[in-house]
């Protein structure tokens, strides 16, 4: 409906703007669960296209925060066992989940080509765009 396509185009925005200032942040995306399917689907996103669309729960970083609730930042992907590489210069990654009502619904995901770039600032900051992505989507 409507506001489904202007939430899809505000969150496109929201991935647009992040990966366009920000120098180290090169794929940035808006991964939600997928209705009553133990999956996350992409709803949003800026950089190449990834075939990752659908993510199982526990699988790769992304799988992992849909399970967890927890923040997972990665200084260096080649060390985790539990990866999904969507992009050979990949080095980098950062999974923030998204609450709505005290509920993980999703997650901003966001893969750097540069090596362990993310520090507390990244975390903090993005747990606030996430705040205001949970407003966007009450709204
Ligand atoms: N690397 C992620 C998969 C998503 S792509 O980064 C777009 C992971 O391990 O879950």
């Amino acid at each position: 409906d409507n506001k489904n396509l202007s939430v899809d185009h505000r969150l496109t925005q929201i991935c647009e703007a992040l990966e366009s200032k920000v120098d180290y942040y090169d794929w940035v995306g808006f991964y939600f669960k997928n209705g009553d399917k133990p999956e996350l689907k992409l709803r949003a996103y800026a950089g190449e296209e990834t075939d990752h669309k659908i993510i199982p729960f526990g699988k790769g970083i992304c799988g992992q925060v849909a399970v967890s609730n927890e923040n997972f930042v990665v200084p260096d992907v080649k060390a985790q066992d539990n990866y999904i590489a969507c992009s050979i210069f990949v080095k980098a990654e950062i999974v923030i989940p998204l609450f709505v009502n005290g509920e993980n619904i999703g997650q901003i995901d966001i893969d750097s080509h540069t090596a362990d770039p993310f520090t507390d600032a990244d975390t903090d900051f993005l747990v606030w765009v996430n705040k205001k992505v949970a407003e966007l989507l009450e709204a």
